[in-house]
């Protein structure tokens, strides 16, 4: 019953393509519908007869033959008469295209692209550094004394080693509490000068809140020659801010400690929401706490095998995710790792 019902359709259907005009379609009409031997109609009256296990099937694909069958008999009379095509099949091809979903790029990753434009147009070079480092790279080497307190502040997480290996403290390995890791490493392998930036991932083993995350991103900088001074560490990160906010930002130092620094600084950048008059994001202070900073302390180049008292130089290393909060108006930080989408589909 099933394949005559099929075999049906597919007659109508060649009937109704062949059709010129009205004539025909009207024969063709009350050849299936016709309400006394309409093919179909009959068909139709007949499944009640059926056998029960059969009825549903039959009666439902009856019904949708009838339906494709009156809709193909509408749309060719429709054709005939003037030539247009049915709503349904319409296209206009001047209505905007649906925009399929496209992928974003990580408001993070945005920030580190635009920072390191800036800093490739000053000649800078930039490294990407380990995450896995160890004691030296990232204590040591940059005049952190051995079991000096300064560690502590660092939170760093230590990687388990077997016992039976006795490892030195310097080759003890760690997570890399900061970028600044990389100062000596790239420094042993490159004579000044030297202008490089290092964005990456650091880890500390932090209670998370609003603005403190255990997997967190600086960007570390770094300028070595043979009169680099304190000038030159206020311009560039000038530079660098204005670009980054579009607009002039101002900046202050204030004396800040950092083993590896001396003198050491906590650069502050006139606040960008409010532009220096005071709002709640600088505590009506007008200024931001943003850039730690400073020069680069000689036991570092001694570190790097550098001849003593050849070279001066800056460094600074900034909370990267920090920068990305205060361009895009982000309250929270666990939100860049969340792998929420319904705040990284807004970027
Ligand atoms: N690495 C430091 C931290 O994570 C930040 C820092 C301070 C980097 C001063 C520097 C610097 O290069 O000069 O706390």
């Amino acid at each position: 019953m099933k394949n005559k019902l099929l075999k049906i359709k597919e007659t109508a259907f060649q009937e109704i393509n062949k059709a010129k005009d009205l004539r025909v379609i009207e024969n063709i009409r009350v050849k299936y519908f016709g309400r006394k031997d309409g093919l179909l109609t009959k068909v139709l009256r007949g499944v009640s007869d059926l056998p029960k296990d059969s009825r549903k099937e039959i009666g439902s694909v009856a019904n949708s033959i009838k339906k494709e069958l009156e809709g193909e008999l509408e749309q060719a009379i429709r054709v005939i008469k003037g030539g247009k095509v049915s709503e349904a099949a319409f296209f206009d091809e001047t209505l905007p295209g649906k925009k399929p979903p496209e992928g974003h790029i990580h408001p993070l990753t945005r920030i580190k692209l635009e920072v390191e434009d800036i800093f490739k147009s000053m000649g800078f070079e930039v490294h990407e550094g380990n995450e896995l480092t160890n004691l030296y790279y990232n204590f040591l080497s940059l005049n952190f004394p051995e079991n000096h307190p300064a560690m502590d502040s660092y939170d760093t997480f230590f990687i388990k080693e077997d016992p039976k290996k006795k490892i030195g403290l310097k080759d003890r390995r760690v997570m890399r509490a900061h970028t600044s890791n990389m100062q000596v490493k790239i420094m042993e392998n490159k004579k000044p000068p030297l202008r490089v930036i290092v964005p990456g991932r650091c880890f500390r083993h932090e209670a998370t809140d609003a603005s403190h995350e255990h997997t967190f991103h600086q960007i570390e900088g770094f300028v070595v020659d043979e009169e680099i001074s304190i000038a030159n560490l206020v311009n560039t990160q000038k530079e660098l801010l204005s670009r980054i906010f579009n607009k002039d930002v101002k900046v202050r130092l204030r004396p800040g400690y950092f083993p590896f620094v001396e003198p050491g600084f906590e650069l502050d950048a006139s606040c960008v929401i409010c532009e220096g008059k005071g709002c709640s994001v600088c505590k009506k202070t007008g200024w931001i706490e943003l850039i730690p900073c400073g020069m680069i302390h000689p036991k570092v180049f001694e570190s790097a095998g550098y001849p003593k008292g050849k070279y001066t130089g800056f460094a600074f290393g900034m909370g990267w995710s920090r920068l990305a909060m205060m361009k895009y108006g982000i309250d929270d930080i666990r939100l860049f790792m969340s792998g929420d989408l319904r705040f990284l589909e807004q970027f």
